[in-house]
């Protein structure tokens, strides 16, 4: 089979052509119909490329496909010949590859009125969203902040969080996000570039109590969120865009009793256990079907992948980018 990854000392991504991989015990192997290019994608191609275990990296986080083989166990039966949302294990091979093998448990059986691209997208951002939205209600916060808020996640975020009456402040880092997102409706939108950011920030996250801030983005931005937001504040890390290390004000930490904490979706969901994970599941596969499609920029087949990060990664707000396997891999 064609694959994507690195097979090299600071390797390029390249398509490679490998065995097609054989699914174990409470294993399926997928044959992959669309997989995403998203930031934890750039993030693990980045830190595989500067470490000496690449051989046969094959990138991807997560994907969609039908079962089309599997390993012994009751699950792995139940799922075969089922088209499923599915998540690369990381003992095995990744998503951008015709064929992909993954535990039984990494993958969600799709219903009919999810496609395939919607449904490659299911088991990272909506179930991220759903999980801060969870975060907000349950610890008793009056407002969010959010940052990278033209993000696909962001977006999502803020419309979640107008079901249940969350409003939502939107950092964002350009005049043009600004004017996307208050285009669309948004009435709290800040962009952290203007010379008065924290100003507003303080006074707006002031007014609303905002409480919970959700840094996507690291670097100096952590430090501005911080001095800015209401006492006793709850900073979650979730990704870092910046690719800087966040920073922090002790004084503000100590005096306004503010924390800082990571936030990983794995974890997250180990820690909920099975039956709440399984409600987010189908929550996350309503809001695919229905109002919360996540727009899409471009299609590529896997023989032009690089375009396809490439393409991306010149206009990240501009929707995702999918990598779309037909019969072939669109390689001749
Ligand atoms: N921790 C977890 O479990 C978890 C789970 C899901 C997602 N995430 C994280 O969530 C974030 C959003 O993911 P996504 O898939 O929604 O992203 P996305 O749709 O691909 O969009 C990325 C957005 O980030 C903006 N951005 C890029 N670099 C930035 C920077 N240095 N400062 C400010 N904004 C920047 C982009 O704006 P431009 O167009 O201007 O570049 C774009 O609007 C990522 O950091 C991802 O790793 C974390």
């Amino acid at each position: 089979m064609w694959a994507a990854g690195l097979d090299e000392v600071n390797g390029q991504l390249k398509i490679m052509q490998v065995p097609v991989p054989v699914p174990g015990k409470g294993e399926v192997l997928v044959k992959m119909a669309a997989a995403p290019v998203n930031p934890s994608d750039m993030a693990r191609i980045k830190n595989v490329s500067e470490v000496s275990s690449r051989a046969g990296f094959i990138a991807g986080i997560e994907g969609s496909g039908t079962v089309v083989d599997c390993g012994s166990g009751l699950i792995p039966r139940l799922w075969l010949g089922k088209r499923v949302a599915c998540s690369s294990s990381v003992s095995s091979g990744g998503s951008w590859a015709e064929y992909m093998v993954t535990k039984a448990m990494s993958c969600v059986p799709l219903t009919a009125n999810i496609s395939d691209e919607q449904g490659s997208m299911m088991l990272v951002n909506p179930l991220t969203a759903l999980a801060f939205i969870d975060i907000a209600r349950y610890e008793g916060h009056k407002a969010i902040v959010s940052t990278a808020a033209a993000s696909s996640l962001g977006r999502m975020i803020t419309l979640l969080a107008a079901k249940y009456k969350i409003p939502v402040i939107q950092v964002v880092r350009s005049v043009k996000q600004q004017n996307l997102l208050t285009s669309q409706g948004a009435q709290y939108v800040l962009n952290s570039s203007d010379t008065d950011f924290t100003t507003r920030l303080g006074e707006v996250s002031r007014q609303l109590n905002a409480t919970l801030v959700l840094d996507a983005v690291g670097g100096e931005l952590t430090k501005k969120l911080l001095i800015s937001t209401p006492f006793g504040s709850k900073h979650l890390i979730y990704g870092n865009l910046s690719t800087e290390q966040p920073q922090l004000d002790h004084r503000v930490l100590v005096d306004a009793e503010k924390t800082v904490a990571g936030f990983y979706l794995v974890n997250w969901l180990k820690k909920q256990g099975l039956l709440s994970t399984l409600r987010s599941i189908i929550k996350a596969r309503k809001m695919l079907a229905g109002e919360y499609t996540i727009p899409i920029s471009a299609r590529y087949p896997l023989s032009q992948v690089q375009q396809a990060v490439d393409s991306y990664l010149g206009n990240m707000t501009a929707g995702k980018v999918i990598l779309v396997f037909n019969n072939d891999a669109g390689i001749t």
